[in-house]
């Protein structure tokens, strides 16, 4: 859709003929700070289906990273639900990962342990110890750290450390992945790499994602869909689907590169 969106489809999903992974109806995030109530966000109305990779881009300060912590289940929402395959969530599900821009690895485990702890949270299905071990060897075999299994975290690069916090998630095999800017914080050719290596875990495994980035390029390499959100309140403002097939050249895409910069700098300039 090439058209700025005022009003999104309010559905109920669970009436839709084909249920879609995450289905977010009317949602709402109000903060209260010392000078009042922030909307961060309001009427987000946002599906996603099962093996889609949607890349939410907006300025700065829009509530991408709120809307990505509330479908996580790690703040409420104040109006609006969230649904998993059609079920009313409300809380941190293991069918849902998260990966921020800062790997919060914690320092004092090496890279098998950080992924170990992931899996032994309260709202995991326990494992078996073999169990424990074959997800660990799977994920480290998933993003290339074999070998650094033993590592703490300072002994290793950014791009290292991303690796380990990506498989920290992929390990607990989630159906949802939710990416708050992952590769922002790194260089640019360990950035191409980690697009790469994403690139390659979502067509290995179908994941379904939903990545906030800065990074338009980032967006049209990676995403079926790009979705812009404007400002005060946080909201989508227009969407488009790129079904040129993967991998993709970003120059490839020029027009709707061009499409999506006119988009951003006409949000930047909405009277709030
Ligand atoms: N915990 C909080 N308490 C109060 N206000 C908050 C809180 N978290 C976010 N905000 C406010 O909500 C708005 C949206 O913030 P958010 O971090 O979601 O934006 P963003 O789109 O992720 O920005 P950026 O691109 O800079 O990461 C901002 O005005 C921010 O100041
Ligand atoms: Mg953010």
């Amino acid at each position: 859709m090439n058209q700025p969106l005022t009003t999104s489809s309010t559905d109920n999903p669970l009436q839709a003929t084909s249920i879609p992974l995450l289905a977010v109806q009317n949602l709402q995030k109000r903060y209260k700070t010392r000078q009042g109530t922030l909307t961060a966000f309001d009427g987000i109305d946002l599906q996603v289906q099962t093996g889609e990779v949607v890349c939410l881009l907006g300025a700065s300060g829009c509530g991408k990273s709120s809307l990505l912590a509330t479908i996580a289940g790690l703040q409420s929402a104040d109006r609006g639900e969230v649904y998993l395959q059609g079920r009313s969530v409300r809380q941190s599900q293991p069918q849902v990962g998260v990966v921020f821009q800062d790997p919060c690895l914690l320092p004092w485990l090496t890279v098998a342990q950080n992924i170990a702890f992931g899996l032994k949270l309260k709202h995991m299905p326990s494992l078996t110890r073999p169990e424990l071990r074959s997800r660990i060897a799977a994920a480290i075999d998933q993003v290339g750290l074999q070998g650094f299994e033993q590592s703490y975290p300072h002994q290793l690069s950014g791009g290292m450390a991303q690796r380990a916090a990506l498989a920290r998630t992929l390990a607990r095999r989630p159906q949802l992945l939710l990416l708050d800017e992952p590769f922002s914080a790194l260089d640019a050719i360990t950035r191409l790499d980690m697009q790469t290596l994403l690139l390659r875990i979502i067509a290995q495994q179908q994941t379904t994602v939903l990545m906030v980035t800065h990074d338009i390029d980032e967006a049209l390499l990676l995403g079926d869909r790009v979705v812009l959100m404007a400002r005060h309140p946080g909201r989508i403002y227009q969407e488009w689907q790129i079904t040129q097939p993967k991998p993709r050249l970003a120059h490839s895409l020029t027009e709707t590169r061009c499409a999506i910069l006119d988009a951003l700098s006409t949000v930047m300039t909405l009277p709030t």
